[in-house]
C-alpha cells in the first residue's frame, strides 16, 4: 500500500483525535497527518490515498481552517487518487445538519474525479438530515463525541479495518 496523507481541520481538537487514532489503526507508517490550518492545500496532491477529515461548525458549515483552504482544493484534480472521508458532529444539537461540512468536503473532491471509498452506515445514529448521507450511507466514517464518545474507539477499528483493502 502506498502512504496515506490524512489531512484535518479541527477547532477544539475532537478530528484532531480522531485523526491520531485512525493513524494508529491504518498503521502509524503508512500514515502522514497534516492539519490543513498549517498545511498548503496543494500537498494533497502528493498522495494517491488520501483521508479528509472535518468538523461540523454554525449551522453545517465546515470548519474554519477547511473554509480557508476550500477554493484552492476546488482547483485540484483528484483523477486517480483515492479519497475517504471522517467527520465530527452531534447529532441531538444539529439533526438536520449533521456532519454536513463531511459531506461538502466530498462533493468538492467527487468533482473533481476522485475515486471515493469508505462508506458508512446510518444506524446506530438519530437524526433528520445530513448532506452527508447519500444512497442511505454517510459517505464517509460520521463521529459524534459529544454524544456518542465511547462508540469513537470501535467505529475507528472497523472502519479502518474496512479502508486498508480499498486503498492503492
Ligand atoms: C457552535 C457550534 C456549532 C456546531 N454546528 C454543528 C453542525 O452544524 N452540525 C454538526 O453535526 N455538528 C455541529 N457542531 C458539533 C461539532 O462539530 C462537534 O462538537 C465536533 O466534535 C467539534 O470538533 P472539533 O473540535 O474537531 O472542531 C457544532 C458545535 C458548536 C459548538
Amino acid at each position: 500500500m502506498k502512504k496515506i496523507g490524512l489531512f484535518y481541520g479541527s477547532t477544539t481538537g475532537n478530528t484532531e483525535t480522531a485523526a491520531t487514532a485512525i493513524a494508529a489503526a491504518l498503521g502509524i507508517g503508512n500514515v502522514t497527518l497534516h492539519d490543513i490550518a498549517e498545511t498548503p492545500p496543494e500537498t494533497l496532491s502528493s498522495y494517491d490515498n488520501i483521508i479528509l477529515g472535518t468538523s461540523t461548525w454554525g449551522f453545517g458549515e465546515l470548519q474554519d481552517d477547511w473554509q480557508n483552504a476550500l477554493s484552492e482544493i476546488e482547483n485540484l484534480d483528484f483523477t486517480g487518487k483515492t479519497v475517504a472521508f471522517f467527520g465530527l458532529g452531534n447529532q441531538y444539537s444539529y439533526s438536520d445538519v449533521f456532519q454536513d461540512a463531511m459531506g461538502i468536503l466530498y462533493e468538492t473532491v467527487h468533482k473533481k474525479g476522485a475515486d471515493i471509498v469508505g462508506a458508512w452506515p446510518t444506524a446506530g445514529y438519530e437524526f433528520d438530515e445530513s448532506r452527508a448521507v447519500v444512497n442511505d450511507n454517510f459517505i464517509g466514517l460520521a463521529l459524534d463525541n459529544d454524544n456518542q464518545p465511547d462508540r469513537t474507539p470501535q467505529r475507528i477499528e472497523q472502519w479502518a479495518g474496512q479502508l486498508k483493502n480499498l486503498f492503492q
